[in-house]
């Protein structure tokens, strides 16, 4: 993707206007200054999803999701930032140049355009050989697997000839480079230079990024050959980790069904598709990992586990859970018979059935509290172990209507009472901070909260930014996400001569800020302008004046230490150099607010 420059984002910016935007997805109603609907992020009944027409930016006041035009074009089309801007560029009609781009950039970016280049041409000689008579083997294998002509050509499937350089020829009549192959992993290099073909004899499963290119392969052996599936090694545009088998073809299914459901194996894909349950996508043989839970939540608000039913299979999904509450995506778990993977029941008992059981499917974390209570003996250690095993867990439940729902569930099972659990929820937060309670807004302790007391009334009154700067605030904020934030005001108000929020929110990086900026900048702000601005000048005479007493401390220790000089009191002078040098370093630090340190340097 070629990246674009600037001012073209913000000519992008300021032609999109967000309410025509977001209302050809989403019915919106005026209410007072700002259009309201349901949020398309997450399901509610009640509007919360909240549009701005003056500050052009949304904010759903149910599920915190926030941001600029791009962002919901971004969130709404699975696509990424350059993809959301050059979207908006055609449909608004606004050329695009393009920005120049670093050697080291244009090296990667035209290498991984050649693996690309050279994944397809093999992807396009597997399906051929699929046709060819050396191709039955495999024809007539996906036909004993009940897998149809359309299925056949949507998944572009194909047959690797028996033979150790079928493919390398082929390549070579095409002028590829074979070393390029080689980092492709289509070619296995020899010593002494050589290389052969990689697949060979096996059903052919081309794996597609988003947009549809070939990025690898899956390929299912035809006789007893070792592995049953072999996979493309990991390349610069292969990441198993990273990429999900079916992303192409469950794009747009899953947006229309809202729900993506995730299956274990190539064959379960294929079948379902088969069915027209095209809002499948299937990880490649390995676990999910939480890059593959932020793909799929970008892909449709819910998931549902299709997976093995046995013990295994269960286990499998309940070592997700984990990934699924960290990035607040629901998702159920459908079980399945025992011994059935989901090619298997669908085959054999037909797709109603199926749907049946999909309608029917619990969300996982109900799974998983089933499944710790099922080991519960009724002893005092047992209940332990059980409350134990799963407040690692419900501490990660966002909501707090489902988190209450899940310990009076433990309530009536176990007997123990909701506040004791409440307590256990408390202390295994102490014991054990989580990855995602770090995540969290955290205001560490003498942490002066007035960085964001003056943020959040600039961003409700933005023409007192200049004061900003004319008090030098910036300079003692400690925190480094809000000193961002306050100089983006400065620059954006410097830009514009009035607050461009939405083009603020891009640069944004920390999401957890713009979700607060966003809500600040739609809610009518907490005080009348007479208090906010009394308030404003209250925060900067108090940074001022913790930094003048500071200063003020500086330049007495300078006396003491001129006078110790003088008398020659060299412990004395040690004393006070020491001094001299904590304060210059609080003073650049921008500790002035550290009372502690002021009355110890009074003591002096
Ligand atoms: P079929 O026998 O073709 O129906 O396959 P399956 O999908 O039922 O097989 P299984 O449940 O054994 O495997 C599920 C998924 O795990 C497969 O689709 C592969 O992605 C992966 N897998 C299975 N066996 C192997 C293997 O030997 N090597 C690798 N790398 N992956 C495998
Ligand atoms: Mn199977």
């Amino acid at each position: 993707m070629t990246r674009i420059n600037r001012d073209v984002i913000e000519e992008v910016r300021t032609s999109a206007n967000i309410v025509d935007v977001v209302g050809s997805y989403v019915a919106l109603r005026k209410r007072g200054k700002n259009y309201l609907g349901l949020c398309p992020f997450h399901s509610e009944k009640e509007p919360s999803f909240t549009v701005s027409n003056e500050k052009q930016i949304f904010h759903c006041f149910g599920c915190g999701a926030s941001g600029s035009v791009f962002d919901f074009v971004m969130r709404t089309r699975n696509l990424t930032f350059a993809e959301a801007v050059s979207e908006l560029a055609n449909r608004f009609g606004i050329p695009l140049p393009q920005e120049k781009e670093t050697a080291q950039a244009k090296k990667i970016r035209e290498m991984a355009e050649r693996l690309r280049q050279i994944n397809g041409m093999a992807a396009e000689y597997f399906s051929r050989n699929l046709l060819r008579s050396s191709g039955e083997i495999a024809r007539k294998y996906l036909q004993t697997r009940g897998i149809g002509e359309e299925t056949i050509q949507d998944f572009q499937l194909g047959y690797a000839p028996k033979s150790w350089d079928g493919l390398k020829r082929f390549l070579t009549r095409e002028k590829v480079d074979l070393k390029v192959a080689v980092q492709a992993g289509m070619l296995v290099p020899k010593s002494g230079g050589d290389s052969y073909d990689r697949f060979r004899n096996r059903l052919m499963f081309p794996i597609k990024d988003m947009r549809g290119r070939t990025v690898g392969f899956g390929g299912r052996a035809l006789d007893d050959s070792m592995p049953k599936y072999l996979n493309s090694p990991e390349t610069l545009i292969f990441h198993k980790g990273r990429t999900l088998y079916g992303l192409a073809t469950a794009r747009e299914a899953c947006r229309r069904n809202n729900e993506t459901l995730v299956v274990e194996g190539y064959f379960d894909l294929l079948a379902l598709y088969n069915r027209s349950i095209h809002q499948v996508v299937a990880p490649l043989g390995t676990a999910l990992t939480l890059h593959h839970v932020r793909m799929l939540s970008r892909l449709a608000p819910q998931a549902v586990l299709v997976f093995d039913g046995d013990d295994a299979g269960m286990q499998a999904a309940l070592r997700s859970l984990e990934f699924f509450l960290r990035e607040k995506l629901p998702v159920r778990f459908l079980p399945l018979p025992e011994g059935m993977d989901p090619d298997d029941f669908i085959n054999k008992e037909g797709k109603e059935p199926f749907m049946q059981l999909l309608s029917e499917a619990k969300p996982l974390m109900e799974v998983f509290l089933e499944q710790s209570l099922s080991n519960y003996d009724g002893s005092v250690e047992g209940r332990l172990k059980v409350v134990r095993a799963v407040t690692p867990m419900l501490r990660l439940v966002d909501s707090p209507v489902a988190q209450e729902g899940y310990l009076r569930v433990l309530d009536r099972r176990l007997g123990v009472s909701e506040e004791a659990l409440r307590a256990e929820l408390a202390l295994t937060s102490i014991r054990r901070p989580s990855a995602a309670a770090s995540h969290k807004r955290e205001q560490k302790p003498g942490l002066p909260e007035w960085e964001e007391g003056i943020i959040r009334i600039l961003v409700n009154y933005p023409q007192w930014i200049p004061t900003l700067e004319e008090n030098s605030a910036l300079e003692s904020f400690q925190n480094k996400d809000w000193a961002e934030v306050g100089r983006l005001l400065v620059k954006y108000y410097q830009e514009g001569g009035k607050l461009n929020l939405s083009g603020l929110l891009m640069d944004v990086q920390n999401e957890q800020i713009r979700n607060l900026i966003s809500s600040w900048s739609l809610e009518t702000s907490p005080w009348r302008e007479e208090d906010a601005h009394a308030r404003l000048r209250e925060y900067f005479a108090g940074i001022s004046s913790s930094r003048r007493r500071l200063q003020d401390d500086l330049k007495r220790l300078k006396e003491k230490i001129q006078a110790a000089e003088r008398s020659r009191d060299e412990k004395l002078m040690a004393e006070l150099l020491a001094e001299l040098q904590a304060k210059k370093a609080a003073l650049l630090a921008g500790e002035v607010n550290d009372e502690a340190n002021l009355s110890k340097g009074e003591m002096v």
